[in-house]
C-alpha cells in the first residue's frame, strides 16, 4: 500500500510516499526557517504565507519521482493537527483538493502520532514485535510520554505543565545570544562545557506522576546569566542541557518500570540531540530503545504516511477539518 504523507503543521512543508508504513521512497521538503532568524522565532503569518509558496512546488517534485517509480497512490494522508491553523489549513485543503480530484480516500492523521513513527521508518517491521512501548516525544511544541499497547491503543500518561523541552532549548539559547532553532546551537556549545557546573535545580524532583515542567529551569538559567555575567557560556548550555536530559530520564524511567514496557521509542525535533540520544540509552537498560535517524526527527511527511499506514482511519474529504489543538487521548492519574 502507497501512501502520499502531506506535512504542512508548523514551519516545514513536506510530501512523501512510502510503502507499507516502514518503506522509505521518497520525501520532498522546503523549509521556511531562515525567515524566522531575524524574528528570533516563527512568526505563524509569515510561516502560513511560505506554505502556500512551496506546497505546490514540493508536491510536484514528490509526483514526478512517484512517476519514475511507477507508483501507485492508493491513499493520502495529512497532519491535521496539532500546529499553526494557517499553516496546517494548506496541507488540509490541499489534500482534500487532490483526495476529491483523484477520488482517493483520505486519511488525517495527527501530528505527535507521526513523531512516534519515525522509529518505524528507522527499525523496519522489528518495531512491530515488542509490546507495551512507551514513547518520549520531545519537539518545539510539546513534550509527551505515550503508553501503547498496541497500534490502536495508545494514551498519552504524562505531558508538560508549562513549556516544551525544544521550547526550553530555544528560550535558553536566545538568553546566550544564539538565534532560532537554538537546540543545535545549544547542544554544540554544551559539548565544550562542564556539566556539573551549576547546580540547576531539577524540575519537578519530587512530584509523583509522569509529567515534565521547564519554565522553573529557564527562570533558573534567566537569573544565572544575569547574576553572572563572565560565566563560562558552554559551562551553563552544558549544565542546562543536563538538567533537562535528566528530568527526560528521570520521567521516563519511572513510567517505563511502572507499566514494564519492553521497548522505549524517542520522537520529536529534541530527539536530534546527541546526549539526550545515548544517556536515554544506557539510562533505560536492559529495556530496548528505539533512537530514529536524523532525517526523522524534525517534522517531516515520511512519519506521517508511516502513521497513516497503521491508523487507516480513513474519512470523507468533506469531514476532515484543520484542528490547531488536536490532543492525543490520554489517562489521567495512570
Ligand atoms: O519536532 P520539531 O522539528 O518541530 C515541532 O514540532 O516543534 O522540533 C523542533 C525543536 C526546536 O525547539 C529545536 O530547538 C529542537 O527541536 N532541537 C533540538 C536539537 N535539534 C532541534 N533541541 C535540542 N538539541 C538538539 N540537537
Ligand atoms: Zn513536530
Amino acid at each position: 500500500m502507497t501512501i502520499l504523507g502531506i506535512e504542512t503543521s508548523f514551519d516545514e512543508t513536506s510530501a512523501a510516499f512510502i510503502n507499507n508504513g516502514t518503506d522509505f521512497v521518497y520525501q520532498y521538503f522546503s523549509t521556511s526557517m531562515a525567515k524566522h532568524i531575524s524574528t528570533g522565532g516563527v512568526v505563524p503569518e509569515v510561516a502560513s504565507r511560505e506554505q502556500s509558496i512551496y506546497i505546490i512546488p514540493v508536491l510536484q517534485q514528490v509526483l514526478t519521482s512517484m512517476q519514475s517509480h511507477h507508483s501507485n497512490i492508493d491513499a493520502i494522508a495529512v497532519t491535521v493537527g496539532p500546529g499553526l491553523i494557517g499553516s496546517l489549513l494548506i496541507g488540509v485543503e490541499t489534500a482534500k483538493a487532490l483526495a476529491y480530484a483523484w477520488d482517493k480516500p483520505l486519511i488525517p492523521v495527527n501530528h505527535m502520532l507521526g513523531h512516534i513513527y519515525g522509529v518505524w521508518l528507522t527499525y523496519g517491521q522489528d518495531m512491530n514485535q515488542q509490546w507495551p512501548k512507551l514513547a518520549l516525544l520531545a519537539s518545539g511544541g510539546h513534550t509527551e510520554l505515550i503508553l501503547m499497547e498496541s497500534h490502536a491503543k495508545f494514551y498519552k500518561i504524562g505531558q508538560t505543565l508549562d513549556d516544551a523541552a525544544g521550547e526550553a532549548f530555544d528560550k535558553v539559547a536566545r538568553l546566550l545570544g544564539y538565534p532560532y532553532p537554538g537546540g543545535p546551537h545549544v547542544s554544540t556549545l554544551a559539548e565544550l562545557g562542564n556539566p556539573q557546573a551549576i547546580n540547576f535545580p531539577l524540575p519537578l524532583r519530587s512530584a509523583t506522576g509522569y509529567n515534565f515542567s521547564f519554565s522553573g529551569l529557564k527562570t533558573a538559567v534567566l537569573h544565572y546569566v544575569k547574576d553572572n555575567p563572565s560565566a563560562s557560556k558552554a559551562d551553563i548550555a552544558a549544565s542546562f542541557q543536563q538538567t533537562v536530559i535528566t528530568h527526560l530520564l528521570r520521567q521516563t524511567q519511572a513510567a517505563a518500570h511502572k507499566f514494564a514496557v519492553k521497548e522505549v521509542i524517542l520522537g520529536g525535533g529534541v530527539a536530534a540531540n546527541k546526549q539526550l540520544r545515548s544517556q536515554l540509552v544506557t539510562a533505560l537498560q536492559p529495556i530496548i530503545v528505539r533512537i530514529p535517524d536524523l532525517k526523522y526527527t524534525t517534522d517531516n511527511a515520511a512519519v506521517i504516511a508511516s502513521a497513516a499506514y497503521y491508523h487507516q482511519n480513513f474519512a470523507s474529504w468533506r469531514y476532515v477539518q484543520a484542528d490547531p489543538s488536536l490532543e492525543l487521548p490520554s489517562i489521567i492519574d495512570p
